[in-house]
Parts: C-alpha cells; structure tokens; sequence
C-alpha cells in the first residue's frame, strides 16, 4: 500500500513550495516569508512615469544555525514599469544596493525617510559622494559594468567615512547590489526588471546573531541610481549621475505597513 504515503509527500511537496503556498522556509534564498514588511514610494523620473516601491522584509530564526538568532533580510522593488522611452538619450543602467545592520533610527522627512535618521547634512553629503565617486569612475576611462556594483564594491576592505554620517554606514557585513534597468540610446528602449514580490525578492541575505526584536529597530538603507554605461557620452558634472537615497524600517515583527514619505 504505498499510495496514501506518496499523497502524504505531494501535500508536503506543495506546502513548502514557496511559489505556491506564500510559505517560504527560512533558510530558502529564493523567498522571504515576512515577519514584518515594510515599502517606502517614491519618485524616480524621468525614466519611471510613476511612482515605484521600494519593499524590505524581514523573517527570523531564534535559533539560527545553532545558539545565536538570525535574520533573513529581502528587498525588490514593485512597480508597473511605465517608462519614458522620449528619457531614452543615452546608454544608461539603474542598480539599487542595500545594507541592513548597526543602524538604527526613525525614518521620517526627506530624503525617503533618511533625514530623519541621520540627519540632513548626512544625506547631502552622502549623495555628493556616491555621486563623485560614480563620476570620478565612469569619467576615468576605465571599462566598468555596473557602476553602483563597482563603487559599493570597492569600499569593502576601506570602508569610508563620510561627514555627519553614522560611522557603520559602509561597515557592514552584506550590502546586495541589483541592477533592474538598462537603457538601449539606439532604439530608445529599456529593460526592466520583472517587479519583486515577497515569493521572488530580488535579493536575501542572512544576518547573524540579531533578533526580530533588534531588526525591527534596524533601518533599511537603499541607494538607488541611474548612471551611465561604459562607451556612452560621458557626463560633464556629477549632477548627471542622478541618486535616490531611501529608509525603512520594518517597525514591529508580525505586522505588515506601508507608509508615503
Ligand atoms: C519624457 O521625457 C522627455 C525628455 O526628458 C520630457 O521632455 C517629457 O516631459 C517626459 N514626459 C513625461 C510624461 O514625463
Ligand atoms: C555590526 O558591527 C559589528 C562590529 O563591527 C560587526 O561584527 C557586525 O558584523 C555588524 N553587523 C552587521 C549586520 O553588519
Ligand atoms: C551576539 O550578540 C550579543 C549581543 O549583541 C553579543 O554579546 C555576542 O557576543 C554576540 N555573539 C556572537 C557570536 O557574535
Ligand atoms: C548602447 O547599447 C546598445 C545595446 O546594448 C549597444 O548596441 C550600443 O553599442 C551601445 N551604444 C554605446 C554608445 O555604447
């Protein structure tokens, strides 16, 4: 009689399957089941025509892989993709990088919620770098892919500081870099990223040692940018590398919220 146990395995099959149950282990890469989620709206023209979202969530593990709790931080972003193909004049490629850890706050005011974390003359002097060293790359001649990727990259074994901001900001043990647009000048068109969800985040990252309880008080960190491509017209001042700053907190485990700053 092996029947009733297959069907047992085929339900067992089912339940896990994250694609199809909104289940998602916590130890799959590929899912986050939220204990808490949290998407921060905001405006990315002239490319995007509407408003897109930035989502991060956060699932836990007390025990993790053994003692110590872990986390398990996602983000995507949602949005419909409505370009502005006129926007189009050359090569250009968009990347979101986020880090989650030794950083806490409440997000409020400009910015997309990172004013009022760190301050106004953080955020100032935060875009000015990211937005020199991107230049300070993409102008030196030297061939690069993904130039956000890149520069995140390359602050790894020399964290930088930057004045006024939070010493951790670049100390941090994970910070994921996607690109999710890539602009074609010859037929002004682009490729867009297929929108996030929680059953397909665009990445996750473990964290060890830290409760729900501390990620909670943790504050996500997005950069998101539009820069261009190695081979295009170069720009002639930095404000040509456009820069989005945004921060979230996924406020107490076991709720969902969504917020417009
Ligand atoms: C699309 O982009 C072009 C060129 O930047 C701009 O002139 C136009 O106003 C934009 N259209 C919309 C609807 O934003
Ligand atoms: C927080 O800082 C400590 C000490 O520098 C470091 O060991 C740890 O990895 C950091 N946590 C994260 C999530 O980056
Ligand atoms: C985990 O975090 C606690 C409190 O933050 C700290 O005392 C402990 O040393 C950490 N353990 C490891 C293995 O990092
Ligand atoms: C722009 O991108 C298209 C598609 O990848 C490529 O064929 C073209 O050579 C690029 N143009 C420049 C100036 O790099």
């Amino acid at each position: 009689m092996a029947r009733p146990y297959l069907f047992l395995l085929a339900i067992i099959a089912t339940i896990f399957s994250p694609a199809t149950a909104g289940l998602c282990n916590f130890w799959d890469t590929e899912c986050v089941d939220p204990l808490a989620q949290t998407a921060i709206s905001i405006t990315f023209p002239p490319l995007f025509l509407e408003s897109i979202n930035f989502y991060y969530a956060f699932d836990a593990d007390a025990r993790g892989k053994g003692q110590e709790p872990m986390t398990k931080a996602g983000f995507w972003i949602g949005y419909e993709a409505y370009v502005n193909n006129s926007a189009i004049d050359i090569n250009r490629t968009s990347e979101i990088a986020v880090r989650v850890g030794n950083l806490t706050g409440t997000p409020s005011g400009n910015n997309n919620g990172c004013d009022g974390v760190w301050g106004s003359d953080c955020s100032m002097n935060l875009k000015n770098y990211l937005r020199q060293t991107l230049f300070d790359l993409v102008t030196s001649g030297k061939s690069y892919q993904d130039p956000l990727r890149t520069v995140i990259g390359s602050f790894r074994d020399n964290p930088p500081p930057v004045k006024n901001c939070p010493p951790p900001l670049f100390d941090v043990q994970r910070f994921p870099v996607e690109e999710f647009a890539v602009e074609n000048e010859e037929d002004m068109t682009a490729v867009i990223k297929k929108t996030g969800n929680s059953d397909s985040p665009w990445s996750t990252f473990l964290i060890d040692n830290m409760t729900a309880a501390e990620q909670a008080e943790q504050v996500a960190v997005g950069i998101i940018t539009r820069t261009p491509m190695y081979g295009s017209a170069m720009p002639r001042t930095q404000e040509e590398i456009q820069l989005e700053l945004v921060c979230a907190q996924a406020p107490s485990p076991g709720t969902s919220s969504s917020s417009d700053d």
